[in-house]
């Protein structure tokens, strides 16, 4: 029952920059937050989930620039467009409850209203900056900071950067900040309390320059045109500005700040545990309860990053494997404070290994006997051995056990705990060889014992998996006969609640059995196609296999007769020799560029199993194979007179 004194959740993922598409580094987080949200909603509490785009600054500006379209047009397109951002979130089945863009007028109005805020406290004054700027990173570094002369996050050049700007009094707050790392629990793992007291803090904390004149696709300043605030100011405030903070979008700040954790990638921590708390400090609210900074998905021993081309397509794993499998191979491979390696050969095996074998097994061999044995609805005559005990007892501490380690955020030991008890459940199995008991008529009682037990056993794991695998949880509720009640959170901790004479369904294998060699060919196979853009080969189109060329039948073929068409200006008609009886007509829009006697007698290359279309009134059975040389000329291909019409090019 929705009741007003529920407790609240209020987490969220850092807001991506959309200037490339997602790739599985991404979608890492957002399912590490997804699980947290629904983890938190099946323990009962009003979750509020948070994630968005950060669409303003330089980097954005540029490319927009080079793909020549205005930044909004560049960002809406990444963040809406074919499988941009949001259709990424909807596939990986994300549950989020706002989606924020920094391009919200609502945000960049509290944006606003929150710089001048600072300013009118004293917290911002105008100065001058003089420092180094890495683009990419969107960071400004001071001498001392950097690494060889380089971007200490990226290894990238740096440029000098000097300009009349806003500056935040950050300094002033470096005790305080200094404190809460080294003696709160705010920011976690604690391996990276060290790293930002000893690199950042105490080096010294410099004020930081919060304000840009040298691009302008920022929030301006409202009180200085000219000046657009420094976008980790415009990012950082998204936590509150999607709650209503300065704004009349929404009105639940009161309700769920402060937020209970971000959670961030490692090389963010710096903004979120410093800049951040800084930031709230000077606003006078409540700091987030937790930063938790997790490890990154590393290909290949490096970090995932378009620019390198070292990234993995998450639709390509998801439409091969399903979501679920990949949001449980995300959670379970890895340790989310720490970095790991992804493989398609780690995938595989999880894939294999826990989720067809030990769990599907385990469901479809209890279902089916239920099925077998009892016609799908289990009698209600019981009897109990000593066997049965420690099954038992592991499936009544499960949720205990896997309560502690989500409490820690650490998912793959919640997810191992369920694992444990998932094969303890298919020794079961052997151990008390309900096949036997099943040619037994004076054990139906011992075998509908059995049965019970294993399906309580994918009972609660289906409720502890949910979290992790919402769709493949519900399947399994419902092929064991559980209602929404039964795998409900409370349950989860009890043994004996499904009835007694409860019916099973059998439905489809939840996750079929890949074949390891055959696939990691063809996964990297689709792996490539989807990401054809080397960065030696900027614009070429998507990357096809051979087969897929060996559909395009092109042949050489000679203009036999050429005239123009009198509706339209830019259409000449032709008819080609192309080695078939009769030939063909083919009209192209080339006549600003060819006199047909230019053309009559000339070997081209036509397309020759282009659909046929009308142009003008005209049949076009193919096409003709052209160029543009620069945006007013076009040139047609002609070929060597030697080649025979109709000769096929390969
Ligand atoms: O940093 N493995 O946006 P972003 C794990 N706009 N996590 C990865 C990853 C990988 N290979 N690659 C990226 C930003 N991420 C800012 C955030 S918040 C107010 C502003 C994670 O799109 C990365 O660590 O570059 C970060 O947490 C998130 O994706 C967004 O990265
Ligand atoms: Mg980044």
């Amino acid at each position: 029952m929705e009741t007003n004194d529920k407790k609240t959740f209020y987490i969220t993922t850092p807001i991506y920059y959309p200037s490339d598409k997602l790739h599985i580094g991404h979608t890492y987080c957002t399912v590490a937050t997804d699980t947290m949200a629904r983890y938190k909603r099946l323990q009962g509490y009003d979750v509020l989930f948070l994630t968005g785009t950060d669409e303003h600054g330089q980097k954005i500006e540029d490319k927009a620039k080079e793909a020549g379209v205005t930044p909004k047009q560049f960002v809406d397109n990444i963040v809406e467009g074919e499988r941009g951002v949001l259709d990424l979130w909807k596939l990986m089945n994300i549950s989020n409850d706002r989606f924020i863009r920094t391009t919200d007028d609502y945000h960049e109005h509290s944006v606003q209203k929150i710089f001048k805020k600072l300013y009118e406290k004293g917290d911002i004054y105008k100065g001058k900056y003089v420092g180094k700027y890495c683009k990419p990173c969107e960071s400004f570094w001071t001498e001392t900071q950097l690494v060889d002369g380089k971007c200490p996050d990226c290894g990238r050049p740096v440029v000098d950067a000097e300009e009349e700007a806003y500056f935040f009094r950050l300094s002033k707050y470096a005790d305080r900040i200094q404190d809460l790392l080294e003696n709160t629990d705010f920011l976690e793992p604690r391996s990276r309390v060290n790293e930002m007291v000893n690199n950042f803090i105490k080096p010294g904390l410099e004020d930081l320059c919060v304000s840009r004149t040298s691009f302008s696709w920022g929030v301006p300043v409202d009180f200085d045109p000219g000046h657009v605030v420094y976008v980790w100011i415009d990012a950082l405030s998204n936590y509150i500005n999607a709650l209503g903070y300065e704004n009349d979008k929404y009105h639940d700040f009161e309700k769920y700040w402060p937020a209970d954790v971000h959670f961030v990638g490692k090389e963010i921590v710096r903004f979120h545990s410093i800049i951040w708390p800084a930031i709230l400090m000077a606003l006078d609210l409540p700091l987030p309860k937790k930063v938790y900074g997790h490890g990154w998905l590393l290909l290949d021993g490096g970090k995932m990053s378009k620019s390198k081309g070292n990234v993995v397509d998450p639709y390509v794993l998801a439409e091969r494997y399903g979501v679920d499998a990949l949001r449980y191979f995300l959670l379970r491979e890895f340790p989310f404070g720490s970095d790991g390696n992804f493989s398609n050969e780690a995938l595989i095996n999880r894939i294999n290994i826990d989720l067809a074998n030990d769990l599907g097994n385990l469901l479809s061999r209890s279902v089916s006997m239920v099925e077998k044995y009892f016609g799908g609805t289990l009698p209600e005559e019981r009897e109990a051995d000593p066997l049965d005990d420690e099954l038992i007892s592991m499936i009544s501490s499960l949720r205990e056990k896997y309560d502690a380690q989500m409490e820690k955020y650490a998912f793959q030991n919640g997810l191992a705990e369920v694992f444990k008890v998932i094969s303890r459940t298919n020794k079961y199995i052997d151990e008390t060889a309900p096949w036997a008991l099943g040619k037994d008529e004076t054990k139906k009682a011992r075998l509908a014992t059995v049965l019970y037990n294993l399906l309580e056993s994918l009972r609660v794991s289906a409720s502890l998996l949910s979290p992790f695998m919402p769709e493949s949880a519900a399947k399994i509720a419902e092929q064991i006969g559980a209602t929404a009640e039964d795998v409900s959170y409370e349950n989860a901790a009890k043994f004996g609640v499904l009835p007694k004479n409860v019916t099973v369904h059998k439905g489809a294998t939840l996750f079929p059995r890949i074949d390891m060699q055959k696939e990691l060919e063809e996964l990297a196979a689709a792996q490539a196609a989807a990401h054809p853009q080397l960065p030696k080969y900027e614009g070429v189109a998507e990357l096809i296999d051979i087969e897929h060329f060996g559909k395009v039948d092109l042949r050489v073929a000679q203009i036999k007769e050429c005239e123009p068409i009198k509706r339209a200006k830019k259409l000449l008609k032709l008819q080609l020799d192309d080695g078939f009886e009769g030939g063909r007509q083919v009209v192209s829009g080339i006549a600003p560029w060819y006199k047909p006697e230019d053309l009559i007698g000339k070997k081209v290359v036509v397309v020759a199993n282009l659909k046929p279309a009308k142009l003008c009134g005209e049949e076009s059975c193919g096409m003709i194979l052209a160029t543009d040389v620069d945006d007013k000329t076009v040139k047609v291909l002609f070929v060597d007179d030697s080649i025979p019409n109709g000769s096929k090019l390969r």
